[in-house]
């Protein structure tokens, strides 16, 4: 007994040091990541269609802003059928009528509190910012943060998306709107320009 006793507790404290080995290569990292990045902007970005317009557009962005790039990927991926907008009952047109509905993201900006300025990109739906924005605006004390909205579209401007999200989601950040819809694919220099006159 005294030597089962004996066998379990040495595996035990062979596993506490094993775990703390690796824990430590986490942390260690972890450290790397954070002072490879030391960056103040992030460009935040959602993008739909199969062409890929705002995420172009956002690449530019955060060559343009020197800033981080993060995807905003829903946990169910918009299909086609879902993006059909003339359909009622398409998972796009549903959403965009309910103006609480908050469709899940399957990942987290770990490093918020290191950003104090924040484009945010989507394609304009029904005049306004998907609500995937919503969901992605709400997981964030954004308290003090200055957010700056833009878009791409079929042709409408940025309408009162800015305001809707300000609203509705990040009441307590500061807004540069109305923004701007982004279309075009426009290069670096002349996202420079519009990024000169925010100041
Ligand atoms: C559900 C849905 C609604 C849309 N509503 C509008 C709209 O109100 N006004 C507009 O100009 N374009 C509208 N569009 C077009 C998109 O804004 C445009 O194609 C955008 O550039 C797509 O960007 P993405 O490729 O990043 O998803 C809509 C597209 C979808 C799928």
């Amino acid at each position: 007994m005294k030597k089962l006793t004996l066998i379990i507790a040495t595996a035990l404290m062979l596993g506490a040091c094993q775990n703390k080995a690796q824990s430590e290569t986490a942390a260690g990292a972890t450290d790397q990541v954070v002072a490879d990045s030391l960056k103040t902007t992030l460009v935040a970005y959602f993008s739909a269609s199969e062409a890929h317009i705002t995420a172009q557009v956002a690449k530019t962005l955060a060559e343009a802003t020197d800033a981080d790039l993060f995807e905003i990927v829903p946990e169910q991926i918009y299909t086609p059928e879902d993006l059909d907008w003339k359909n009622e009952q398409s998972r796009s047109t549903i959403e965009m009528k309910d103006s609480t509905a908050r469709p899940a993201v399957v990942s987290k900006v770990e490093n918020m509190a290191q950003y104090n300025t924040i484009y945010v990109g989507f394609p304009i739906w029904w005049y306004t910012a998907p609500r995937i924005i919503n969901t992605f605006l709400e997981q964030y004390d954004l308290t003090g943060k200055t957010i700056i909205p833009f878009a791409t579209s079929g042709g409408s401007d940025m309408g009162k998306s800015g305001e809707d999200l300000k609203k509705a989601s990040a009441p307590n950040a500061t807004w540069i709107l109305p923004g701007k819809v982004l279309n075009g694919n426009p290069p670096v220099d002349s996202l420079k320009v519009w990024v000169e006159t925010l100041k």
